[in-house]
Order: structure tokens, then C-alpha cells, then sequence
């Protein structure tokens, strides 16, 4: 039987299917479905900035005079009560308490002071480790590429400083240089980075001309991106590499480790297939094992990334003369 143990930012996993942050988190019995299913370990949903925003201004609003003193004002707020900051940490704290398994908690924040503040909240609740969701739809036509660069590394360094459980950035492939991006964030203390992830696009109905934004799992298709980047980057930086995005088998898994990952991280598969299917993807990656004859993960990670891979320039081409003028 093939060894599917690995360490992930230090931290000893039982296998390298990690479920990613998502809805799934939301329900105990679901978060002990993935440690019966034999999950490494399990991302908690993020802590949004609008949380952090709900509670800074109930904070206020419970400052001014008289505003608790009529049953109105304490209802001012009940759709959110269930949905703020304070919520979620009492939340990760219990989740953490109900099982075994490594539980990595995410944060999305916008300023520095929120960060920082709830990295460290979130360390308290006893978390394995934490994971930076920094992506944000950069609309603002005043703020340049590299004033965002900036402002992602300084979160990233200040967080480091403030926190001392293992830290993973979650990144968007958005970047004209993920490479330095990488190297970068590499360079103040990430220990691990989660490539890639993927956002709510709205579409538009033509029909009733209205938006909609309903939430579109992904497909094994979407694995071609994180893995030619796991593939690139891998050896080059120290920080480990969560591949996410497209993970629906196990031998997208496997796929993943060949280019170089340290764990796979699955949402859509375990959102469309139950929990459960973790032990499934878990059982096609030791039966691909066993047919290569393989005994531990460590015997292929990395086999096919750049750096060991036949044809180290098939990853960075991004043509192929021949494949393009063979098409008729
Ligand atoms: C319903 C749902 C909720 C999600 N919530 C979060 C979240 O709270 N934080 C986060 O960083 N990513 C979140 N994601 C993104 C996933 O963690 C993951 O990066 C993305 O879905 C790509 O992986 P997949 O192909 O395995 O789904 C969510 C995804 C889904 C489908």
C-alpha cells in the first residue's frame, strides 16, 4: 500500500488532499466527513472584509448614546448578526475543537490594521496555520500594477511579523510576473502558496438584460494553469506549493505532484461529489501509485516540473509552431 503521508508547511498531513476554503466548512458534520474521508487537512471559508466592516460599525453604533436603549436599535442589525467577525472566530475556534485533522483558517482583509488584528485573532482560535486570500478585482484605474504588488507584500511581511503559525498566500494568476510575484512573497516568509485562486465572474442574461451571479464549480480543465506554474516554480522557491483549481480526480492529483506540489487543494469536486469522494480521489491516486510502483509521494513530487522535466521549455512556451501549423 503506498505511503500518502506528507508535511505541509511543517505540519505532518495524512494524505495531500487538502479540501480548499469554500461552503463546505460551514456545517460541522461536514467538516468531520472530510477527516473520516481521509482529507490532509481542510481551509476553513475565509473571514471577509465586510465581516471585519459589520463589526467595526456595530462598534460604533454601540457608541452612541442611547442607540441600545430601544429594542429598535438592538434589531437594527439582525441579518447580520449571523454573519460578522466575532461569528466567525467563535466558529473556527469550535470547528477546531471537533476534530483532529490540520485546520487552516483564511482571512481576506483590505487594511493593514485588519489584517494584522485578525491573523492574529485567528492564530488564537488554535488553527494549524493560516491562509492570506488577497485577491482583489483590481478596478481602480488610479492605482498602478506595482503600487498593488507593494501593498500585497506589505500585508504579507506584516502578518509574518504577527503571527508565528504557519502562513500560506493564496494568489490570483493575474500577475504579469507570477514568478517574481512568488519569488517575492517567498522572500517574507510565506511558507506555502496556494495557486490559484478563482473568482465569481458575473455573467450577463441577455434575455431579461439583467446580471447574474450564480456560482459556477469548476472543471478538470481549469487544472492546466495551476500546473504549469506549479511545474515552473517548483525548486525555484522555498515555499511550498498548494495546487488549486481543477482538482476533480485522483490523478489530477497526481498530475499536481508531478509538477511539483506539496498537497492539492479541492472545493468544486467535494461540493458536486459529497465529501466522501475525498476517499475515492484518495483510492485513485495509491491505485495509480501502485501500477507506477511507487511507494511514498516523495518517490515523483516534482518528476515533471520544469526543472527535472525532458523538455524543460514546454512549460514556458506559449506556442507551439509545429502543433499551430499542423492545423488545417
Ligand atoms: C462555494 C465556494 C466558496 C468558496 N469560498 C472561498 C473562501 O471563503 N475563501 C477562499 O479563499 N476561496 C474560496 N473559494 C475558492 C476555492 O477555495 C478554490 O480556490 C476554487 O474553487 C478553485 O478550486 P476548485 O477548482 O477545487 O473549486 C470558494 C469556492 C466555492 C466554489
Amino acid at each position: 500500500m503506498p505511503d500518502l503521508k506528507t508535511t505541509y508547511m511543517g505540519i505532518p498531513l495524512r494524505s495531500p488532499i487538502v479540501v480548499g476554503a469554500s461552503s463546505v466548512s460551514g456545517m460541522l458534520d461536514r467538516i468531520k466527513m472530510a477527516e473520516q474521508a481521509g482529507a490532509g487537512g481542510l481551509v476553513i471559508r475565509s473571514l471577509f472584509e465586510e465581516q471585519i466592516q459589520f463589526d467595526a460599525l456595530r462598534m460604533e453604533e454601540s457608541l452612541a448614546v442611547g442607540s441600545e436603549s430601544t429594542p429598535e436599535a438592538r434589531s437594527y442589525f439582525p441579518a447580520i448578526k449571523h454573519g460578522d467577525a466575532d461569528e466567525h472566530l467563535m466558529w473556527v475556534e469550535k470547528a477546531r475543537k471537533a476534530v483532529s485533522f490540520p485546520l487552516f483558517a483564511s482571512l481576506n482583509a483590505v487594511s493593514r490594521g485588519a489584517w494584522t488584528k485578525y491573523a492574529r485573532q485567528l492564530e488564537d482560535t488554535g488553527v494549524n496555520g493560516l491562509e492570506l486570500n488577497v485577491y482583489v478585482v483590481a478596478a481602480d484605474a488610479r492605482r498602478s500594477g506595482t503600487a498593488i504588488e507593494v501593498e500585497l507584500f506589505d500585508v504579507v511581511e506584516a502578518v509574518r511579523q504577527e503571527v508565528k503559525i504557519p502562513l500560506a498566500v493564496k494568489i490570483s494568476p493575474f500577475y504579469t510576473s507570477v514568478a517574481y510575484i512568488a519569488a517575492e512573497l517567498d522572500k517574507r516568509g510565506a511558507s506555502s502558496l496556494v495557486l490559484f485562486n478563482r473568482f465569481l465572474q458575473p455573467d450577463i442574461d441577455p434575455a431579461t438584460e439583467s446580471l447574474t451571479t450564480d456560482m459556477v464549480l469548476s472543471g478538470p480543465e481549469e487544472l492546466k494553469l495551476p500546473l504549469r506554474w506549479t511545474a515552473l516554480l517548483f525548486g525555484r522557491i522555498k515555499a511550498e506549493i498548494a495546487l488549486s483549481t481543477g482538482v476533480h480526480s485522483g490523478l489530477d492529483a497526481a498530475k499536481a505532484l508531478l509538477a511539483g506540489a506539496t498537497v492539492v487543494q479541492t472545493a468544486s469536486a467535494v461540493i458536486k461529489n459529497g465529501l466522501p469522494y475525498v476517499s475515492t480521489m484518495l483510492r485513485q491516486l495509491e491505485e495509480w501509485m501502485t501500477e507506477k510502483g511507487y511507494t511514498s509521494l516523495a518517490d515523483f513530487r516534482g518528476k515533471l516540473s520544469q526543472k527535472q522535466a525532458a523538455d524543460p521549455f514546454a512549460f514556458e512556451r506559449a506556442q507551439y509552431v509545429r502543433l499551430l501549423l499542423s492545423q488545417k
